[in-house]
């Protein structure tokens, strides 16, 4: 709610907030007496155009940018969604929307939309119908509503009222001089304020241009801390950057710099953690690491690290996976979940499921104000800055730094490192933001090799040791940004299957530093070959030397040693997968389909 009409702020906002899900568009202004909506299917830029020749003038209004949930993305579904006396916009998703629709439906409620969100403008609406009060209709409301939501609500005739409520799903106020803001994250917020309170699951707030009240649950008032939000608007630009994804690449040689310097006692060459664990780890008999995606790539690395330098069992569960498969927790052992956005929604369940078992708790996030982060025990934040790019770059080269630390501080403590092993690996680890920085040389070859890639139909990504979990990593890069098929395997499982598929139409991308399991993956790579399958190795000086295969591309990364490879070798894969992408003409920064944060389970 603003002093001067909305409308430009809600996409200045909304352009913030794109990354996070970008299949259509819209917004809502009071405009005197009635509601106005306008909502465009696309991009962004849609929805611009169309506000364009006749923008709506109201001086308070909601906006919602859509990763379809429910229902295709076409404009019918966008939000908002609006009856005649309330427009709402909502992140998650409403579980039992089926059964509030029918409901509805039998007391004469039409539906424009096949989404969940709009069961929830009916619900209200059919409380207002009875003469409750927008506040008393919301809080009517919100109990009946199964599932995770973030929602902002604006009321007919009610030009300065703002009523948001979030479960599961993050929401934050914005506090302006006279103006007031909801916005799913701060860095939407940036442009507007710095002034941020987060809700807290089960809370909803009524604002108006001078007052904020937040309720909880049973509608009792609570009190949330408002604190100073880092996200500049400057941190979100692209500079002179072509992508985001391509910006982020190259802030890593500082981001992991930044990232380390937190983590380490650089001179004494000591490993020195942000705080002080509730917990020592001589009496933790196992860890549990769980994660989506790319960040469980990173889990899945940091598993070799412990086992190796802390003698520490790990195990290792995509999120969605862990707490359904009810895994047998010991009391007091240790969960570490890894998230970038600190709001996934399965790595947020799991987390809660192992505080559920009574572990230890620790969250290695890029927004230490996040969900995940406000419900750990212990916060081991990367230092990575705002990640646009749908495809996660410098955040996953930031959390491997953040678990090397962690695996050497664990082996320490446990007595299975020395102090000179300490100072060994700390020093290993130190070098490794100018080792980012020179891989990053490689880029024009890479660029080169991406015209090929980008003829594939399929890549296969093989890797031994901690680059196998890279390659893995390597495969989804290439697979979210150009759409091309690509899987990743550990090389040693080549022969019992997918060597069937190997021809001379599949390049495969051998992930191979010179290290004691080298020779293994040169005999991987010798299978390969005599299948006429085309090999691109990623390797060191010694490995080029030594691998006796010929290669379609051999690509040669600073020499470094072998403890930490996988945050140097990162860059080449990432690369390759950016260029790839540019090459096919993608959408790099907004891949189809995706999101940046997946707030739904
Ligand atoms: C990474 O490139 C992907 N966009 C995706 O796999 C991502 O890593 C995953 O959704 C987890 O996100 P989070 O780190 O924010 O929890």
């Amino acid at each position: 709610m603003g002093r001067g009409p909305v409308a430009g702020q809600l996409i200045a906002s909304l352009k913030r907030l794109e990354y996070r899900g970008y299949d259509s568009a819209g917004v809502a202004t009071l405009e005197g007496l009635h509601i106005e909506r306008r909502r465009a299917e696309g991009k962004l830029r849609n929805l611009e155009e169309r506000l364009r020749d006749y923008p709506p003038s109201g001086h308070s209004g909601i906006g919602h940018t859509r990763w379809a949930t429910h229902g295709k993305p076409t404009e019918s579904n966008a939000h908002p969604h609006a009856t005649e006396n309330v427009a709402i916009v909502h992140n998650g998703i409403i579980e039992n929307f089926r059964e509030l629709r029918a409901e509805l439906e039998r007391n004469g409620a039409h539906f424009s939309s096949e989404t969940d969100t709009e069961v929830v403008a009916h619900l209200v609406e059919s409380y207002l119908k009875n003469g409750y009060s927008p506040q008393d209709a919301v809080q009517a409301s919100l109990p009946r509503l199964r599932g995770a939501f973030a929602l902002a609500f604006l009321f007919k005739g009610h030009e300065d009222l703002l009523i948001g409520a979030r479960k599961g799903s993050p929401l934050a106020i914005g506090h302006g001089t006279g103006e007031v803001y909801l916005g799913s994250d701060a860095i939407a917020l940036a442009p507007l304020t710095d002034a941020i309170t987060y809700l807290e699951d089960g809370d909803w707030a009524v604002l108006t241009r001078t007052i904020c009240m937040i309720y909880g649950a049973d509608g009792t008032v609570v009190h949330r801390e408002t604190s100073k939000s880092g996200a500049s608007s400057l941190l979100v630009d692209k500079v002179n950057y072509r992508h985001f994804m391509a910006k982020e690449i190259h802030e890593q040689p500082t981001a992991v710099g930044q990232t380390l310097a937190h983590y380490l006692d650089m001179s004494a060459e000591r490993v020195a953690l942000p705080l002080t664990l509730p917990f020592d780890f001589n009496f933790i008999q196992r860890i549990s690491i769980t994660a989506c995606g790319t960040a469980s790539y990173a889990g899945y690395i940091a598993k070799y690290w412990f086992e190796r330098l802390a003698r520490l069992p790990v195990e290792i569960d995509v999120a969605s996976e862990f707490r359904y498969r009810e895994a047998p927790l010991r009391h007091g052992d240790l969960a570490i979940v890894i998230s970038q956005s600190g709001e996934t929604a399965d790595t947020l369940a799991a987390l809660r499921y192992a505080k559920s078992q009574g572990l230890h708790t620790i969250s290695v996030v890029n927004v230490s104000t996040s969900t995940i982060a406000r419900e750990s025990e212990s916060v081991l934040p990367t230092l990575a800055g705002p990640e646009i790019g749908v495809a996660s770059t410098k955040a996953f080269v930031c959390q491997l730094a953040v678990m090397a630390a962690l695996a050497v501080a664990a082996g320490k403590e446990r007595g299975k490192l020395s102090e000179f092993d300490e100072s060994e690996l700390v020093r290993e680890l130190i070098e490794v933001p100018r080792l980012i920085a020179a891989a990053l040389l490689v880029e024009p070859q890479i660029e080169k090799l991406a015209r090929d890639i980008a003829k594939a139909s399929d890549v296969l990504y093989l890797g031994r040791g901690t680059s196998a979990p890279l390659a893995l990593e390597g495969a989804l890069k290439l697979k979210e940004i150009s759409y091309i098929h690509s899987e990743g395997y550990a090389a040693g499982e080549l022969k019992h299957g997918p060597i069937a598929l190997i021809d001379e139409t599949m390049p495969v991308v051998v992930i191979a530093p010179y290290d004691d399991v080298f020779e293994k993956t040169v005999s991987n790579m010798q299978e390969v070959a005599a299948r006429g399958g085309s090999i691109i190795l990623i390797t060191d000086a010694r490995g080029a030397s030594e691998a006796t295969v010929d290669t379609l591309m051999t690509i040669v990364l600073p020499n470094m040693a072998a403890s930490f490879t996988p945050m140097v070798y990162a860059i080449a894969v990432q690369l390759l997968a950016y260029h790839t992408a540019v090459v096919m003409g993608t959408d790099v920064d907004q891949p189809r389909n995706l999101a940046k944060s997946v707030t739904v389970e």
